[in-house]
């Protein structure tokens, strides 16, 4: 069903050093930070050669990922996001294998403006996954 590694998101307190660290220290290329107020993140995109890392630190009060960070305040890794084909059909389909659908099931507009869906960790090695409609 998944296809390739969209990205892996990593979320921090501060996007600004954590991505002059992957420019520095790392070499990367990293873009400008963007305040995407609609998912609660500012985001910073470090392009690889195979696939992208996000660097995601917390935007207004309803963040998603405020919680991860009080529990964890220096960072750390948020989800990997595969891509599928169609993400209604792979959604149907773990949910038949009895994965856990977070939300109400239906997908949402990314911030790459595609449909994803998210995958409770718990069925997942304790990662959170997001599927992006290719
Ligand atoms: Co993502």
């Amino acid at each position: 069903m998944i296809g390739k590694l969209n990205h892996v998101a990593i979320a921090t307190p501060d996007v600004t050093a954590a991505a002059a660290m992957y420019r520095d220290a790392l070499g990367a290329r990293v873009s400008e930070p963007q305040a995407l107020p609609d998912h609660g993140v500012t985001v910073v995109f470090v392009e690889l050669p195979n696939t992208k890392i996000e660097l995601l630190e917390p935007l207004g009060t309803n963040s998603p990922i405020q919680g991860f960070i009080d529990k964890n305040p220096t960072g750390g890794m948020h989800h990997v996001c595969y891509e599928v084909e169609d993400i209604i059909a792979s959604r149907d389909a773990l949910a038949a294998s009895g994965a856990k659908v977070l939300g109400d099931g239906e997908p949402r507009q990314g911030a790459h403006g595609k449909p994803v869906i998210f995958l409770h960790p718990k069925d997942f090695a304790g990662t959170l996954i997001e599927l992006e409609q290719a």
